[in-house]
């Protein structure tokens, strides 16, 4: 045979595997036996082997090919893989609907309705038709380089099905996954090599992608849904819908149960529907992915720094599950409360394994009268920590033993106690390593600081190394300091110190809500920014004056006060000024000077023109503050209709006094 003649043979070889992978791979609809399959396949392996120099990298027999790697690269993703927003009930999707049509007044809206894929997010760049590059979605902007492991995946076209320039270029997203009935052959492989099972389908494919090398994620038998477009140079459809019925004539996979609605309650019954059937479909799902179709409508919708307006994730609710309590384990939160946790039988629920609960307090406890070595029923609800919701006691064996709570806390041996009207026992060290893990965590959480890298682990690793023993620890760390860890890069080192200076510059409602005061949560972190404007003015807020501050109690106000003068912050609080932390908000940019600017206003009795929400609204917004009761911080008593106690009171200090029309005088100056 001549080169010429092999060549021809073997681009004929070729094209027929291709077909035939897509009928099996991607249709599910086989043509040929997997015999003849088989035959195709070793003709055109024993050709590439008599004329090496004709194997081309898009060679169905070069899916897994190369030596395995050193360490993945990185990729730049051209346009940022946002994630998605979630809900979890109808009410939920009504509200996104409504936000939805009040941005695109009076127009139709058609939502895509696809299902959410529990599995690995990938982007899957392709060149001239071909399969050139993909890569893992990371964080977002920058991902691992897995062509190679991406390759292995049957249902990936490695070359595309189309002449049309147009359609040879582009970045596409999909979700790899693995099927259950693959999931459970690889579990089984490993329980008989005695290795640690994966607990369920998306952790085995994340672990299978992260492989360095591809002849063992071939092994894994991959499985990939693609349901979006990253980058193209112009659109292909007027619709969202469309865009996939064009990527799959070309080759690409998309998953059948795609439904279109025009209604919400469309949107509603069909989560409805997969809620119930879930389980029958060969792969797990976690809810559905509700897109507006039309892709003009997207782009003016526009997105938020972290997902699109247009898309919504609408997950399944709370799911039970039953299992065995084996035992129940003392975990120290940041402020020193003991939370007792329960240690299952690992069981799946709605999508992960579960082999944790919370069991809140002992009180709990006793009061379910939960025993270790019960069966209970655990519930997990939407993002939350699942939690063990009862014992079964019809099948005790009287084998099973009360809980006593221990009087030392289990990681530094501290005696634990508390407050006689309170359920929650704690740990009084303040200085207990487990404490200050939390709190580090805590602080730079992305709720509060947000310092991108510094999770967990980092953090494990900095307080055991003793390289960290407090907030302001982390404003004094270095790449000499960071570099002694194990595992540490210097790109790593060099991102989270710089991910550590960023957050210097954050809202001072995220350091409010980052220094973990007890009971002051996310809400009342940004209530006490807006009202004080800065931490000092914070920290100098006697009781009374907090007590003035809608939604803020005496719980809290007391709370605030107390840890504001405990030593311990004051060094805190100094230590993180002198590292240049901001301490004073930024000037409001909404917030209109006026006559009311820097005033205290109180309301009694009913005012004609506004609610006492909207008067409320109307004195913050032009810079003024919001008082609950009559002290000596009130500048103006506001006197409607029916006035109460207030105005008497008022009268009495001297405050003084203006009608509905005056203040709204003020408000016009
Ligand atoms: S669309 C802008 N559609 O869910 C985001 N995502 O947070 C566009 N996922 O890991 C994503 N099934 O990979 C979309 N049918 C589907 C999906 C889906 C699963 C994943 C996605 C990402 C997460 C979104």
């Amino acid at each position: 045979m001549t080169l010429t003649e092999a060549k021809k043979k073997i681009e004929e070889l070729r094209s027929r595997i291709r077909y035939h992978d897509r009928k099996y791979y991607v249709e599910n609809q086989p043509e040929i036996s997997d015999y003849e399959y088989d035959q195709l396949v070793k003709r055109l392996e024993q050709l590439e082997a008599q004329f090496p120099e004709l194997i081309t990298p898009d060679s169905p027999t070069q899916r897994v090919a190369g030596e395995p790697l050193k360490e993945f690269v990185s990729v730049t993703h051209r346009v940022p893989m946002l994630s998605l927003a979630n809900c979890y009930t109808p009410e939920e999707m009504i509200e996104f609907d409504t936000r939805v049509r009040k941005n695109l007044p009076g127009e139709k809206i058609e939502y895509v309705v696809e299902l959410k894929i529990d599995g690995v997010a990938v982007s899957l760049e392709y060149e001239n038709g071909k399969f050139k590059r993909g890569a893992t979605r990371g964080d977002g902007y920058t991902g691992d380089d897995i062509t190679a492991n991406l390759k292995t995946i049957k249902s990936l076209p490695l070359v595309l099905d189309t002449t049309d320039p147009r359609l040879m270029n582009f970045e596409v997203r999909g979700e790899v996954f693995l099927t259950k009935e693959q999931f459970k052959r690889i579990n089984q492989e490993k329980a008989v090599a005695n290795e640690e099972l994966f607990a369920n389908p998306r952790n085995a494919a994340a672990g299978s992608l992260k492989l360095l090398d591809p002849q063992l994620t071939a092994k894994r038998k991959l499985d990939i849904f693609i349901h979006s477009l990253g980058y193209i140079a112009e659109p292909i459809a007027a619709t969202h819908f469309d865009t996939l019925k064009k990527l799959q004539s070309i080759g690409l996979k998309i998953s059948p149960e795609i439904t279109i609605c025009n209604t919400i309650e469309k949107v509603i019954a069909t989560w409805e529907y997969w809620s119930k059937h879930r389980d029958t479909l060969p792969y797990d799902i976690d809810g559905l992915v509700v897109k507006v179709n039309n892709l003009n409508q997207q782009a003016r919708l526009g997105a938020t720094m972290k997902s699109p307006r247009w898309a919504i994730a609408f997950k399944f609710s709370a799911t039970q599950a039953t299992t065995k309590l084996l035992d129940i384990v003392l975990q120290v939160g940041r402020t020193g409360a003991i939370t007792p946790v329960a240690v299952l039988e690992p069981v799946s629920l709605a999508g992960s394994t579960i082999s944790r609960a919370t069991l809140h307090n002992q009180e709990e406890i006793a009061r379910k009268d939960i025993r270790i070595g019960d069966q209970v029923i655990i519930e997990k609800a939407g993002e939350v920590i699942p939690e063990v919701v009862k014992p079964i006691h019809s099948v005790r064996t009287g084998k099973e033993k009360k809980f006593v709570m221990p009087d030392k806390c289990p990681v530094c041996g501290a005696r634990l106690w508390k407050e006689p009207d309170e359920v929650v026992y704690r740990c009084e060290n303040i200085s207990c390593p487990a404490q200050i893990k939390r709190r580090l965590t805590h602080f730079a959480s992305r709720a509060a600081m947000d310092i991108e890298g510094l999770g967990e682990a980092l953090v494990e690793q900095l307080v055991d190394a003793g390289l960290v023993r407090d907030i302001a620890d982390i404003y004094t760390l270095d790449l000499f300091k960071l570099l002694q860890l194990e595992r540490m890069g210097q790109k790593s080192a060099s991102k989270l110190l710089t991910a550590i200076e960023q957050s210097k510059h954050r809202p001072i409602s995220d350091l409010i809500y980052g220094l973990g005061i007890r009971h002051v949560g996310r809400r009342a972190a940004d209530i006490l920014a807006e009202y004080f404007g800065s931490i000092d003015a914070l920290s100098a807020a006697t009781v009374e004056e907090l007590r003035t501050i809608p939604d803020i109690g005496q719980v809290v106000a007391e709370s605030i006060y107390q840890t504001f003068r405990t030593p311990e912050m004051r060094r805190l609080l100094e230590r993180l000024r002198a590292a240049g932390v901001q301490f004073v908000a930024e000037p409001k940019k909404d917030v209109k000077p006026s006559a009311l600017t820097g005033k205290t206003f109180l309301i009694t009795g009913t005012l004609q023109k506004h609610t006492r929400e909207e008067a409320h609204d109307i004195i913050r917004r032009y810079g003024g503050k919001v008082a609950t009761a009559v002290g000596k911080n009130v500048d103006y008593l506001i006197v409607g209709e029916n006035p109460g106690s207030k105005l008497e009171k008022a009268q009495q200090l001297g405050i003084k006094t203006i009608t509905e029309q005056e203040f709204l005088a003020m408000v016009e100056q």
